[in-house]
């Protein structure tokens, strides 16, 4: 099944390597996860949603793949430790973290409540606190390890009833640059990718419910954002974005912010 038909046949860029994908099972998450199998990794699949149809292990698995899928919910800390406990022992191994599962709220800062803010803050930027703080030993003892974060267009530029996304997709474009700096010494690789308006089932809300998909009118106006190639992104576009971070084809790359927009960011 090719529900993303920008997917290439895999040129070998991953050989033998062992990812960590989280919110693999929707959108960004579940393109690079098929991406990287594609590519000759093994892909440990981490989302707490299980129910979609088909799950992102079984289309790796149909691709020929090597994937394992996993009820990780990335803003417990139990949950990550068991991520790469799971890593390590299923594909005795681990070399690539993504951290790439987000979301948002829509509204303006006053009106939000405590438990919508601490949602946003844990989901998006206290994930990727505890998703490395359970990776970087094991990369620290292996001398080697690589890091890609999905911040966003938004962590760049401001966005109208969108004050913890945008604030929480900032931090994490200096966070990155920050490990970069601590843990390049040691081998390891941080970097992000800052993706446009990309056309997924957004997870939206408090609690999160999937969208119901975009009105005409939000996708021409999503679409326009995206100032010179006047649409919206596919999954996969942002997935070929990661496979470069994520391999050695970036070997002098890190702590870049990797921006994937249609041309979004570049017009005053
Ligand atoms: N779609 C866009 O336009 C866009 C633009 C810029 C950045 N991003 C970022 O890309 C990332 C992926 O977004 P997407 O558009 O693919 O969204 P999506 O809703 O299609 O997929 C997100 C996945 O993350 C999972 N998830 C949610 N909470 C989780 C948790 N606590 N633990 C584990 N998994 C969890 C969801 O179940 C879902 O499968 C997010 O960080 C988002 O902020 C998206």
């Amino acid at each position: 099944m090719n529900e993303h038909p920008g997917l290439g046949k895999g040129l070998g860029r991953l050989p033998g390597r062992v990812a960590i994908v989280t919110g693999a099972n929707s959108g960004i998450g579940r393109a690079t996860a098929r991406l990287f199998a594609r590519e000759g990794a093994k892909v440990l699949c981490c989302d707490i949603q299980e129910t979609v149809n088909p799950r992102v292990d079984s289309l790796i698995e149909q691709d020929g793949g090597q994937a394992l899928f996993s009820r990780i919910d990335v803003t417990v800390q139990a949950d990550c430790d068991r991520m790469v406990a799971t890593a390590l022992e299923h594909f005795g191994g681990l070399d690539i973290l993504f951290n790439n599962a987000g979301g948002g709220v829509r509204k303006k800062i006053h009106e939000f409540t405590d438990e919508e803010w601490n949602f946003v803050v844990n989901l998006n930027l206290n994930s990727i606190f505890r998703g490395v703080r359970a990776a970087i030993p094991h990369f620290l003892k292996n001398g080697r390890g690589n890091i890609v974060n999905t911040a966003s267009t938004f962590g760049l530029l401001a966005s109208e009833r969108y004050p913890a996304y945008c604030a929480t997709k900032a931090a994490i474009v200096n966070l990155t640059r920050q490990m970069a700096l601590d843990y390049g010494p040691n081998g390891i690789r941080v970097n992000c990718v800052c993706p446009g308006s990309i056309e997924t089932a957004r997870f939206r809300g408090f609690p999160p419910q999937p969208a119901a998909g975009f009105t005409d009118e939000q996708r021409a106006r999503m679409a326009n954002s995206s100032r010179a190639l006047l649409r919206m992104g596919q999954p996969e576009e942002i997935a070929y974005g990661v496979l470069f971070l994520a391999s050695d084809e970036s070997s002098f790359v890190t702590g870049h912010a990797l921006v994937i927009d249609g041309g979004q960011t570049i017009d005053a």
